[in-house]
């Protein structure tokens, strides 16, 4: 064990997709830490999620909301938190095109109250870090060549990104006016279990088991670099342990698909694992209207971290995809529980086309 790390973490957000697996890992791998996982439990956060940990020595659970100042603070300043691995936002593009007060609320108000209540304990704790967790659609769209770097200029497109370019903002600000240490990634696409079925890939795996249809926006030729859940779980350990203090790392798959392409190829995956006849899937492709701001194509350059820290995805998009495919067959249940209640209605309204 290294000495001066941190051993009182805070992750925020670890009842969401992404937060979930940092969470299990973390608490699975570092039994002298104590793990404690602040979420509001909003649509996206479930503790289903963390059922196989809830028990373990090294994890508490907090329910509670980062946009409420004087309950941050409080819970700061009882648990004297050493680092802050800061994953809770409200995170899909399409809510904050309908809804974009609520993302400066969590994302950006959030985030503050979080670097403020930080900013006490790091005074009297040189070895404090705040580690924020962001989102490659803070550069903007790339043409069809080229790769976002760490040096790529901000130019968000939608209110989330917006939003998240607001926090990396404050957190940076923060470094630079407070000398709060920080450090920020900036991750591209991520999928795999546990992820909210309103983002693309587990969207389409549940209508494809319940026969519906598959709306693919605009022409279908936007494209996005895909990675593995638990990959990035891996980067995010890695960065928080070694990475260099007010430096960013840009964190990718290498793994560019068109949604179009990868549609087809969800479509393939699926009619081999409900037995069906090659073409069935494909059949529900719906076209409907684009998008306000759709990004044309992210990708990634992601190696900075990969000479820095010696990162590299280790799941192969097809091995990916079926381990996903797999665990939303496996887990029926957790998808029935998190698509009723008001999923539902958001899910009727925007896609009445
Ligand atoms: P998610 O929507 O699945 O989970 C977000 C979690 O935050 C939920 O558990 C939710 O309950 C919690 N939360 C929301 N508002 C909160 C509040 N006010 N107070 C406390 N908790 C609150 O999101 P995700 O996909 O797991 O993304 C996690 C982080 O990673 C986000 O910051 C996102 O911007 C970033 N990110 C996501 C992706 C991706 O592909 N999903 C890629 C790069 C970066
Ligand atoms: P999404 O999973 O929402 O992630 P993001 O917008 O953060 O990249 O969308 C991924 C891509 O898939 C994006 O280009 C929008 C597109 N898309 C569809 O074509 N249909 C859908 O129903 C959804 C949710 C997304």
């Amino acid at each position: 064990m290294e000495k001066n790390v941190p051993k009182k973490i805070l992750i925020t957000g670890g009842a969401g997709f992404i937060g979930s697996h940092v969470v299990r890992r973390f608490v699975a791998k570092y039994s002298n830490y104590k793990i404690c996982n602040l979420d509001a439990l909003t649509y996206a956060g479930n503790l289903e999620n963390l059922k196989d940990i809830e028990q373990e020595p090294n994890y508490t659970f907090v329910k509670g909301d980062i946009t409420e100042q004087d309950f941050v603070n409080n819970l700061f300043a009882q648990n004297l938190f050493d680092g802050v691995i800061h994953l809770a936002a409200e995170s899909h593009v399409d809510r904050s095109i309908t809804d974009p007060l609520s993302f400066v609320k969590t994302n950006v108000l959030g985030t503050v109250n979080l670097l403020n209540a930080s900013l006490e304990l790091a005074k009297s704790n040189p070895n404090f870090l705040f580690y924020h967790i962001s989102t490659d659609e803070v550069y903007g769209s790339l043409g069809k060549d080229g790769f976002f770097t760490e040096k790529t200029a901000y130019n968000p497109n939608s209110p989330y990104s917006a939003s998240k370019a607001s926090s990396d903002h404050f957190v940076r600000a923060y470094g630079e006016t407070y000398g709060l240490p920080y450090i920020i990634s900036n991750c591209s696409n991520n999928y795999g279990p546990n992820q909210f079925p309103e983002k693309l890939i587990p969207l389409f795996i549940n209508n494809i088991i319940q026969n519906k249809p598959l709306p693919v926006y605009g022409d279908g030729n936007y494209t996005r670099d895909w990675l593995y859940v638990k990959d990035h779980a891996r980067a995010i350990d890695l960065i928080f342990h070694k990475g260099q203090k007010r430096e960013t790392y840009n964190v990718g798959g290498f793994n560019e698909w068109k949604n179009i392409e990868l549609t087809k190829l969800l479509c393939r995956l699926m009619d081999k694992k409900l037995d069906r006849e090659e073409g069935t899937s494909e059949k529900l492709i719906t076209f409907v209207k684009d998008r306000p701001g759709h990004d044309l194509r992210y990708a990634i350059d992601a190696s900075k971290i990969n000479q820095e820290l010696g990162w590299e995805p280790s799941v192969t998009f097809e091995e990916g995809l079926k381990k996903t495919i797999y665990w939303y067959f496996d887990n029926q249940e957790w998808l029935n529980h998190v698509t009723s209640g008001d999923y539902l209605e958001y899910y009727k309204k925007q896609y009445q086309a």
